[in-house]
């Protein structure tokens, strides 16, 4: 049997019902990708209140790679319960905060003593890595990216790139945040092409640092090893190396932003570890917590412990709950070979999407790091002129067939991939055939086929 089954118009009466009382009673700032209210989830599946069933590619954004309701997680949970809930750490401990402490500095691609401490989302992980990067070089400054995402916060508002809808009408921002370019291959901000380019980009700090900021005042560069919002941008294989090394020459503290790009995503647990870089400080989130909410912030001991005894954390960092799932969810992904699974979706993701690049012109970049996939629509191949509008039809066409997706992008055009690793091969073609029906339904409402890919 299919796993998608639509019954009735999407959404359908008592989604509706349910989306004029979300308009009633919730303001208009807090996301609305979808008009579907969820009744129950399981694996790679959701159901909705009217009894219509979707393949799941956006995974709460990121949040499930174990799946919906993994049972290890289910049953951690369960087994919490009966014991005790919230207790805050910082009052009375409990083992299973240290347990899982202990396992994220064991899987964490640094070599050396480190030290891991949780709070709850994450933007509160980001903020807590600069103000450690801050504590430990006595620094002020953090440099960041353009197309990056690090929160909604003040902090990381302020890191973030994106204009509309995360910093418009918020000002002012924090002080003391310089903004460079990311190594965007298909859009350079510098016009570059790579490898001729030898990581400008990247080099290019170096000019920052003699015309924007002096690199004595900088403490911490952050960036997302592969960015997450800002559309799935893979970076060539030498940015972090340079980026490695300039953090190494000046003293400055390198945070690898694994929110979306860990815990499994890429086909490795940090998606640093593709590119041989050892950050100094790795955040965590999303699907840390298996479905709960929970981040962290896992770094070199020395850096970790710059932080003053009651400086960091909050009343329910790390709670109980989040830590027994979190344990939970990183067994499920080692004893369920989910790193190999995620490889194995991005190489089937790919053989489809590249198919889909040679018939339709609409289909521009296709970027694939294990199960971190994505494709970039483009009016026309040539100007690479976003298709913005097309990728959003792209995205109601995907729910209005039973398939839930999530966009990305700063300039809102393209169709990212956050599958759970749990999906069948079968519910994955599924979700993957709805999309090539989309993708071909607004083509052919669009543009002609291509003559070349
Ligand atoms: C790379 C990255 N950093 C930080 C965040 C912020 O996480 P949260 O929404 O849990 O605060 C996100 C969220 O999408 C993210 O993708």
């Amino acid at each position: 049997m299919k796993t998608i089954q639509i019954r009735t118009e999407i959404p359908g009466p008592k989604s509706k019902a349910l989306l004029t009382r979300r308009e009633e009673a919730i303001p208009r700032g807090p996301q609305l990708v979808t008009p579907i209210f969820a009744a129950k989830s399981e694996g790679a599946w959701i159901e909705d209140v009217d009894g219509n069933r979707y393949v799941d590619f956006a995974g709460g954004i990121g949040c499930l790679n174990v799946g919906h309701r993994a049972p290890r997680v289910v049953n951690a949970v369960r087994e919490q319960l009966d014991n005790f809930l919230h207790l805050c750490f910082g009052v009375t401990p409990y083992e299973s905060y240290i347990a899982l402490a202990e396992k994220l500095n064991a899987l964490a691609p640094i070599r050396g003593p480190k030290k891991t401490m949780f709070v709850n989302s994450g933007a509160e992980a980001v903020e807590n890595a600069v103000k450690i990067a801050r504590a430990y070089t006595k620094r002020p400054a953090v440099i960041c990216f353009e197309d990056a995402f690090h929160g909604r916060t003040l902090l990381t508002m302020t890191l973030t790139s994106k204009i509309v809808p995360y910093k418009a009408g918020f000002a002012p921002f924090a002080p003391e945040v310089y903004r460079v370019p990311y190594a965007y291959c298909y859009r350079c901000s510098y016009s570059k092409t790579y490898p001729s380019c030898e990581l400008y980009c990247a080099k290019h700090l170096e000019d920052t640092f003699r015309r924007v900021v002096e690199p004595g005042s900088v403490a911490a560069i952050i960036a997302e090893p592969v960015l997450g919002e800002g559309g799935f941008v893979i970076p060539p294989k030498e940015f972090f190396p340079v980026l490695r090394e300039i953090c190494d020459k000046y003293g400055i503290v390198l945070i690898a932003d694994e929110v979306q790009s860990g815990i499994a995503r890429t086909g490795k647990m940090f998606a640093i570890e593709h590119f041989g870089v050892e950050p100094d400080l790795i955040t965590t989130a999303k699907s840390l917590g298996g479905g709960l909410p929970l981040a962290g912030v896992t770094g070199r001991a020395e850096i970790m412990d710059a932080a003053n005894p009651g400086g960091l954390g909050s009343t329910f960092a790390g709670n109980p709950a989040s830590c027994v799932a979190a344990l939970a969810a990183i067994e499920t992904i080692e004893v369920d070979g989910l790193l190999a699974r995620s490889t194995a979706l991005g190489k089937r993701f790919e053989a489809r999407v590249r198919g889909w690049q040679k018939k339709w012109g609409i289909v521009g970049d296709v970027r694939v790091l294990g199960g971190m996939c994505a494709f970039e629509l483009v009016k026309d191949r040539e100007t690479r002129e976003p298709a913005s509008a097309e990728t959003k039809e792209l995205g109601r066409y995907a729910y209005e067939h039973g398939l839930i997706t999530i966009t990305a992008g700063t300039l809102g055009n393209v169709m990212r991939i956050l599958v759970p690793l749990v999906v069948t091969d079968e519910q994955f073609d599924e979700g993957m055939d709805v999309l090539e029906a989309g993708v071909s339904h607004i083509s052919e409402k669009k543009q002609p086929v291509a003559s070349h890919a």
